[in-house]
């Protein structure tokens, strides 16, 4: 134990943990790599006006929620607090959306930080894996991600996530809705914040968990009664492409997300054996973000998938996402002469793109089987001095336990054979 522990509401991943977070990760990936996104990576922080201006003045996340920080040089910075805005901002400066084709399709991971109260599900610092579909409108683009994160999820073989699907409009339509909405929340009993709430941002309010609220909201009007035809025949084409794919979804229209950018198709995952923090990914439209922070028009859909929550909800199924062992063959030399022999015996095997560990610090044998055994490897590489002196070494299955002698220089054959 040192005198530091972590800071409240980060964590440590750290093996045997570590490998199903990696696999998990890989997994959320592998269907974006197969549809054409490009890998993006952004710095961990950004001028603070680019969340505010982009996630929103009003949202939780900019006004409660940042880690922000001035320099020497009086420029205020913020931690990421998600990567949509930095991703669109770095693709705008590097002009990818005049370099090529559009829609530009990247894709991102890492850790983002949002100072929430901790609980289960929910830290300061998490992991996600994204993707932003940049300069297109098209109501394929938006099934093609639902698609992909479905895609994702059934491969880790999780069968408990629910997609919620919603439209918020857009331009044309959501600024008469959202006026008939203040008009109606204005008429409610509701505490000062909440006031305030409804006159800049009120379909915030659609989403008050509080009892005392939600009694109040019968009858509140909803989007889909106000929405403009255009808006109306986009959400039906992306519904039918996603039931044309075999991808479930339920129609929600208090579906609100915590972030203002967002127009037309909005949808989250959820999980229902996570408790409250059941959100495993969430995304949708911003077609109007790229101008909010300087940009030219360009219409765009993407998604952020949690790794932390989709382990839990692998945990909370009683699955396991299948991890690569990370040692096939562990090496156990008995006295000095075979330390040299098998530790160059293991760089040739890893060189040769075979898995192999080595027992360092001159254990006795007991303890260095032992280590063989926790470390996973199928196969133990075991040599004294009578099997140098015979030129080979004992090739142990330790699953088994069976145990015969190879030629020292058919090792690297032998066990890349047996290993594929
Ligand atoms: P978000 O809904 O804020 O969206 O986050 C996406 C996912 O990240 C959540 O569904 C959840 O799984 C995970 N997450 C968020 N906050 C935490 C936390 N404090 N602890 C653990 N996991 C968390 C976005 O971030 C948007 N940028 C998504 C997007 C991309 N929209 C368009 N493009």
């Amino acid at each position: 134990m040192s005198t530091f522990s972590a800071p409240k509401g980060t964590y440590d991943l750290l093996p045997p943990d570590s490998a199903a977070f990696l696999a998990v990760r890989e997994a959320l990936a592998a269907p974006l790599r197969r549809a054409g996104y490009g890998y993006a990576e952004t710095p961990g922080f950004e001028h603070t006006a680019l969340f505010a201006r982009g996630v929103g003045e009003s949202t939780d996340i900019v006004t409660k929620e940042m880690y922000t920080l001035t320099t020497k040089g009086g420029t205020s910075l913020a931690l990421r607090p998600e990567g949509t805005a930095s991703v669109l901002r770095a693709a705008l400066q590097a002009n990818l959306h005049r370099a090529g084709g559009l829609p530009v399709k990247l894709w991102y991971s890492g850790t983002y930080y949002r100072y929430e109260r901790p609980q289960a599900g929910r830290y300061r610092h998490f992991s996600q894996v994204g993707a932003e579909a940049i300069g297109a409108e098209d109501p394929a683009l938006d099934a093609e991600l639902i698609i992909l994160a479905a895609d994702a999820h059934r491969s880790l073989g999780l069968t408990g996530v629910r997609l919620l699907l919603n439209t918020l409009g857009d331009r044309a339509c959501r600024p008469a809705y959202r006026a008939a909405l203040q008009e109606f929340l204005r008429g409610l009993e509701l505490d000062e914040e909440t006031r305030t709430r409804i006159e800049v941002n009120p379909l915030r309010v659609l989403d008050d968990k509080r009892e005392s609220v939600r009694r109040q909201l019968e009858g509140v009007p909803l989007l889909r009664d106000h929405l403009c035809e255009a808006c109306k025949e986009y959400h039906e084409r992306v519904r039918e492409l996603l039931t044309a794919a075999g991808v479930a979804f339920t129609d929600d229209d208090r579906l609100v997300r915590g972030l203002d950018y967002y127009t037309r198709t909005t949808f989250e995952f959820v999980h229902d054996g996570l408790g409250a923090q059941s959100a495993v990914g969430g995304g949708g439209r911003y077609d109007g973000l790229s101008e909010l922070i300087g940009g030219p028009p360009l219409p765009s859909v993407g998604w952020a998938l949690g790794v932390d929550r989709t382990l839990l909800a692998l945990r909370a199924e009683g699955l396991a996402p299948a991890a690569p062992a990370a040692t096939d063959v562990y090496a156990v030399p008995l006295g000095e002469e075979a330390r040299r022999v098998l530790f160059a015996v293991v760089t040739g095997l890893r060189r040769a793109g075979v898995a192999a560990d080595f027992a360092f610090g001159g254990r006795g044998v007991k303890a260095a089987m032992r280590a063989a055994n926790r470390s996973g490897a199928r196969y133990a590489l075991v040599a004294g001095d009578r099997d140098l002196a015979e030129g080979v070494v004992q090739l142990k299955d330790l699953a088994s336990g069976e145990q015969r002698a190879v030629a020292l220089d058919a090792v690297e054959r032998e066990l890349s054979g047996l290993l594929t």
